[in-house]
C-alpha cells in the first residue's frame, strides 16, 4: 500500500476524534522516525512524552521479546515473576507503599479517583466528597479522568460531569484554602502541568498543598505521568520539591510504549482498596511488567537522570537563544526535558512547518510548543533542532 492508500483507508474507518498530519510513519531509529517515503523527521515528541530510550532500542527489545515467547497474558487471578518484580521496583523507588497496574494513564487517574472515594468513605461513612483539581490542568479523557481535567472545552458535550470537583489555581496557594470544607478528601495536581502549557508548580505552593492536606486529613495526589520517569532529572519530579504524595499516578514511559500505567499509594491510603473494589483485565499483564521491569533497569544501567541533568542546560540555551532571536517567541519555561516556548503565532502554524522541515514537535495550550525529546538526546540532537526550528522561524 502506499502513503495515500494508507491514509484513506485510515480516514474511511477511525472515528474522526484526531486531525492527523499527512505523514504515514514507518519506523524508528534512536531520535529519529521515517516515514513511508523514507523522509527522515528528528523527534522531539517522543510519541507524547513516552520514548526514555528512543527507538528501536535492541536491549529493550529483545526483552519484550523473550516475555512474548514465555508468557504475554494470563489474568489478575494468578502470580506472575514480572508482575512480582514490576510491582516492588516501582513502589520502591517511589517511595509508596503499593501499587496497581492498569493500562494507560487516564485509567490510573480513574483508580486514584476511586481510591480517594473510597478513603472518604471509611473515613466517615459519607460519600458526597468534594477533590480539589486544578484549572488548565489534563488528568485524561474518560469520565472521571475528565471530571478532574481543568478545561470546560474538553468538558463541554460531555456533561454532568461527576459531581463534586471544585477547581482552584494552579500555584496559587489561596484558591485551594479557600476551597477547602469538611466535605474535602483530597486534592490532585500534576507536579509540572503539561498539557496545559508546561507549568511547574512553585515550590511555596506545592509545599503548601502538602501541608494543608496533612491538617486537613486529605490526600495530595500527584499526577506524575507526564513529568516523571527521569523526565524532569529526578525519577519523579516531586523529589525536586521535598515532598512526597500520599497517592500518585504515573505511565507514559513507564512501558516505552507498551501500554501500561499505574497509581500507587502509601499510609492508610494504600490498604482501603480491597477484592471487588477494582480490577483490570489486562492491567500489569505478564507483557506490560515485564517492559516496566526493563524500563527501570535500564534508567539504572544508562544512569538516565544523571544524563538528563546534564543535557538540560544545553536545550535551555538553545530554546533562550530563540527567545532573544525571535520577537514572537515570549518566554521559555519547564523543567529538564519537559520544556516549552510560549508564541505569539498559531503553535499549529509553526508545527506544519517544522515537519516539512524534517522536525517532529507539539503543541501545549493555545500558545506553547512543546519539546519533550527522548531523554537520551545529545548536544548534536539539540543542534541539530535548533538548526531545523530557526530554518523555520525565518518564514514568519
Ligand atoms: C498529566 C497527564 N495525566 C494523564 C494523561 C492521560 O494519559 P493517557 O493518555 O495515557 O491515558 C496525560 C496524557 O497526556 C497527562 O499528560
Amino acid at each position: 500500500m502506499n502513503s495515500c492508500d494508507i491514509m484513506q483507508m485510515a480516514e474511511a474507518h477511525l472515528i474522526h476524534t484526531y486531525n492527523r498530519y499527512p505523514i504515514v510513519l514507518d519506523h524508528g531509529e534512536g531520535v529519529h522516525l521515517y516515514d513511508a517515503d523514507g523522509k527522515e523527521y528528528l523527534d522531539f515528541g517522543a510519541g507524547i512524552a513516552v520514548f526514555a530510550f528512543g527507538y528501536n532500542n535492541k536491549e529493550f527489545n529483545d526483552a519484550l521479546k523473550s516475555q512474548i515467547d514465555r508468557l504475554i497474558h494470563t489474568s489478575n487471578f494468578f502470580y506472575n515473576e514480572p508482575m512480582a518484580k514490576a510491582a516492588k521496583v516501582l513502589t520502591e523507588a517511589a517511595g509508596m507503599d503499593k501499587v496497581f497496574f492498569t493500562n494507560s494513564g487516564t485509567e490510573a487517574i480513574e483508580g486514584a479517583l476511586k481510591l480517594a472515594k473510597k478513603y472518604g468513605f471509611e473515613r466517615d461513612g459519607r460519600t458526597d466528597h468534594e477533590i480539589i483539581a486544578m484549572g488548565h490542568s489534563f488528568h485524561g479523557r474518560s469520565m472521571g479522568a475528565l471530571a478532574l481535567t481543568g478545561n470546560k472545552h474538553y468538558q463541554e458535550a460531555f456533561g454532568p460531569m461527576i459531581p463534586g470537583i471544585r477547581f482552584a489555581e494552579y500555584n496559587n496557594l489561596d484558591s485551594v484554602k479557600e476551597l477547602i470544607n469538611d466535605k474535602t478528601i483530597a486534592v490532585i495536581m500534576e507536579t509540572v502541568q503539561g498539557e496545559g502549557g508546561i507549568h511547574p508548580a512553585k515550590p511555596e505552593f506545592i509545599k503548601g498543598v502538602r501541608q494543608l492536606c496533612d491538617e486537613n486529613g486529605m490526600l495530595m495526589m500527584l499526577d506524575e505521568i507526564q513529568c516523571g520517569l527521569c523526565r524532569t532529572g529526578t525519577l519523579y519530579a516531586f523529589e525536586q520539591y521535598g515532598i512526597v504524595p500520599d497517592v500518585m499516578t504515573t505511565a507514559k514511559a513507564l512501558g516505552q510504549g507498551v501500554p501500561v500505567g499505574a497509581f500507587m499509594a502509601r499510609g492508610n491510603a494504600a490498604e482501603v482498596l480491597v477484592p471487588g473494589d477494582h480490577g483490570s483485565t489486562y492491567g500489569g499483564n505478564p507483557f506490560a511488567a515485564a517492559a516496566v521491569c526493563k524500563t527501570f533497569e535500564m534508567f539504572e544501567s544508562h544512569k538516565l537522570t544523571e544524563h538528563v541533568r546534564e543535557i538540560t542546560p544545553v536545550l535551555e540555551a538553545a530554546l533562550d537563544e530563540l527567545v532573544e532571536n525571535f520577537d514572537f517567541v515570549t518566554e521559555r519555561r519547564g523543567m529538564g526535558l519537559m520544556q516549552g516556548i510560549a508564541v505569539t503565532i498559531k503553535p499549529a502554524d509553526i508545527i506544519k512547518k517544522a515537519l516539512d522541515e524534517g522536525l517532529i514537535l507539539f503543541a501545549a495550550g493555545t500558545d506553547v510548543i512543546r519539546f519533550v525529546p527522548p531523554l537520551v538526546i545529545t548536544e548534536d540532537d539539540v543542534e541539530e533542532m535548533k538548526t531545523k526550528l530557526e530554518k523555520v522561524f525565518d518564514i514568519f
